[in-house]
């Protein structure tokens, strides 16, 4: 059922670590829209570069993907609005002006769960999550930045909770 209207100026943008279900829970809240659109920043980066991320990084290196994930920020923030847009977990650490391109939501997942979700196939497609030690380690630094950078936190433990509260915001807003 379409229930949500969405009217905004900009997007609903969702932020958090590798795993905590930004690109679900995207996709489920788009359908949901009467009107709008689901767009997720790594996919658009994959299709502008006809490439996969893991190669990108092996090819070109962390810094050519974090311009890459810039250029896709600028035209989203430019040209896009009333959008639901999942981010790559990285996106806030490198663009702060985040909030420029629309409402942020955290999606906070804790790091044993994440772990505990990921499939050996949804590991081997991030670069960032090879070496678990490594990537606690970012975890560990980025949620307060994450938390920092948003206009709203949601404990992603229950996925039709987040929903609800997505909703509530949504509505809020439009
Ligand atoms: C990254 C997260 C990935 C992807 C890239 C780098 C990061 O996106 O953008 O591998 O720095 O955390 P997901 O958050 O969708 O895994």
């Amino acid at each position: 059922m379409k229930d949500i209207y969405l009217n905004l100026d900009k997007n609903i943008i969702l932020t958090g670590f590798m795993g905590s279900g930004k690109s679900t829970i995207g996709r489920i809240i788009a359908k949901k829209l009467n009107h709008g659109y689901f767009l997720d920043t790594d996919s658009l980066i994959e299709h502008f570069e006809n490439r996969e991320i893991s190669e990108i990084f092996t090819n070109d290196g962390e810094e050519y993907f974090r311009n890459c994930e810039k250029r896709v920020f600028n035209w989203i923030k430019n040209d896009v609005k009333n959008a639901i847009i999942s981010t790559g977990g990285g996106l806030p650490m490198f663009i702060p002006e985040i909030k420029e391109a629309g409402i942020v939501i955290y999606l906070k997942v804790n790091f044993n769960d994440i772990v505990n979700r990921l499939t050996d196939e949804e590991i081997a497609k991030r670069p960032l999550f090879q070496d678990l030690n490594k990537a606690k380690e970012l975890f560990e630094k980025r949620d307060t930045i994450y938390t920092k950078l948003a206009d709203f936190v949601i404990e992603n433990n229950n996925l039709n909770n987040t929903i609800k509260q997505i909703e509530q915001i949504i509505n809020t807003y439009s």
